[in-house]
């Protein structure tokens, strides 16, 4: 571990604050692409963040999906002070398998909290009239208004490719994400290495404008292969909470 050599892990963490212009990096030792278990550390030291940053009286709390997210709700336990929150998923559908979607997040974490959740039951593939038509369903609606009112978001970054290839993008939509040089998603959102956002998957609830009056994002997303895209999402976002392991923090400090 070329880390634990140089600079401890919260000095490694303060550079990386620095050089990304982020709010705060958390780090756990070991690298996600080559150890799953750090994986888990990542989603233990997120809960802990976001247990750190509950209001006392009600807290709405929007999660993404995803293997990291899934970790995530996998080490999420009851709030020891009992503070309330409800958990919503911070989007609707984005192609995801249904073990990977937001709102399969959303209901394990709420149950591991003891907390209750509200999900969104939006189909990926309607057309624009019935989109339209469904928004303004009252238990859709509802869900929506809670989102809206959701004042922690909680999320994952991906590598544009792999991304892609996961929710099975049409070949069209993947040489777009080529021709503009994506490397970075979230949310379904697609970002250059810039951080300038090439394409957005359309749905419904937070949009990536709204992320900066959260009182509270949380990034979840480790390992080296992810380095490029957490270094391109967080110039378009960085009033973010970074939560990665030393594997990717490693590579973020001398390559990016
Ligand atoms: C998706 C989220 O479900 O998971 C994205 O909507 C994120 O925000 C992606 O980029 C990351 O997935 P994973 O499996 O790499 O954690």
């Amino acid at each position: 571990e070329v880390m634990g050599e140089i600079l401890g892990i919260s000095e490694v963490a303060r550079e990386l604050e620095q050089k990304l212009g982020v709010r705060q990096v958390v780090i756990v030792p070991g690298d996600s692409d080559e150890t799953f278990w750090v994986q888990r550390d990542i989603g233990r030291a997120a809960v802990t963040q976001l247990k750190a940053r509950l209001a006392p009286d009600d807290n709405i709390i929007a999660v993404t999906g995803g293997t990291t997210m899934a970790s995530v709700a996998a080490m999420m336990s009851p709030d020891k002070k009992e503070r309330p929150m409800h958990f919503v998923p911070a989007r609707g559908g984005l192609g995801e398998t249904l073990e990977l979607q937001a709102n399969t997040v959303c209901s394990r974490m709420a149950d591991r909290a003891n907390a209750d959740y509200h999900l969104l039951h939006i189909p990926d593939e309607v057309s624009q009239e019935t989109f339209e038509r469904m928004v303004e369903e009252p238990s859709i609606k509802n869900v929506l208004e809670m989102i809206r009112a959701a004042r922690i978001v909680v999320h994952g970054i991906g590598e544009a490719e792999t991304m892609a290839k996961r929710r099975r993008a049409t070949p069209e939509h993947l040489r777009m994400i080529e021709r503009h040089e994506a490397v970075a998603e979230a949310f379904g959102y697609y970002f250059n290495a810039e951080g300038e956002i090439v394409h957005r998957v359309k749905t419904v609830g937070i949009q990536l404008e709204e992320l900066d009056n959260m009182d509270t994002v949380i990034a979840v997303a480790g390992g080296k292969s992810k380095a490029q895209a957490i270094a391109a999402y967080a110039k378009h976002t960085p009033n973010i909470i970074l939560v990665t392991d030393e594997g990717a923090a490693t590579e973020l400090l001398t390559c990016y």
